[in-house]
């Protein structure tokens, strides 16, 4: 086991208490239920087209030398069921437009360019612990026939019997979640679909299905 390894077991361990919420009662400790993630519509852009390369690290492809444009950032969570079991050997999808605002997508007719290094789509297993990891770029806002988006990632999860697709947001993006149509109609059950931002550039989502 590598360094690296041992680091994000540790660091996931922790963000199990967090996502089951653990609450003291007069000295003894009970795991409260963890809120069910919100779902979403899946969007206009789900990727037809695969970039040829569908790991974790999206900001590269393999064969090109360059990297994609944009501030690199790490997300990480773990897929967990509402008793707050990790769910391991899921499969999640995640798909997101470029740093300039646009999808790799035919239907995309936003006149922002196509970043010849960014992967885009990412199809991962969940581990053990249900955790998983992607190394991105934020991605950026952009016009649609809805209004504004503000910025988020797609996920599509498949869970051992549940299938969840959804939506992430970022915390920072306040001003702009606000006045995107999605983001409010998902009303309280927005936190669900909130990243947490542990550092500048690291951020922490754990996804909850309905029965795992
Ligand atoms: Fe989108």
């Amino acid at each position: 086991m590598d360094h690296n390894h041992t680091l994000s077991r540790r660091h996931f361990a922790g963000a199990a208490l967090i996502a089951t919420g653990l609450v003291a009662t007069g000295g003894i400790a009970r795991a409260a239920a963890p809120a069910q993630t919100a779902g979403g519509p899946i969007g206009p852009f789900y990727p037809i087209l695969r970039p040829g390369d569908d790991d974790f690290d999206m900001t590269m492809i393999k064969g090109n030398s360059g990297r994609a444009l944009g501030r690199v950032i790490e997300v990480t969570g773990r897929v967990l069921d509402r008793k707050g079991n990790p769910v391991s050997g899921s499969e999640l999808e995640i798909w997101q437009c470029n740093a300039a605002g646009r999808y790799a997508h035919p239907g995309d007719i936003a006149t922002a360019p196509l970043d010849p290094n960014f992967q885009g789509y990412a199809r991962l297993m969940t581990g053990p612990s249900g955790e998983w990891r992607i190394t991105t770029i934020k991605p950026s806002g952009y016009d649609s026939p809805i209004g504004h988006r503000t910025p988020h990632i797609h996920f599509d999860i498949k869970g051992r019997q549940h299938r969840l697709i959804t939506q992430m947001y970022f915390s920072e993006d306040h001003a702009t979640n606000s006045k995107d149509a999605l983001y409010n109609e998902l009303g309280e059950d927005a936190v669900t679909a909130m990243a947490a931002q542990a550092a500048a550039d690291r951020y922490r989502w754990d996804i909850v299905l309905a029965e795992g």
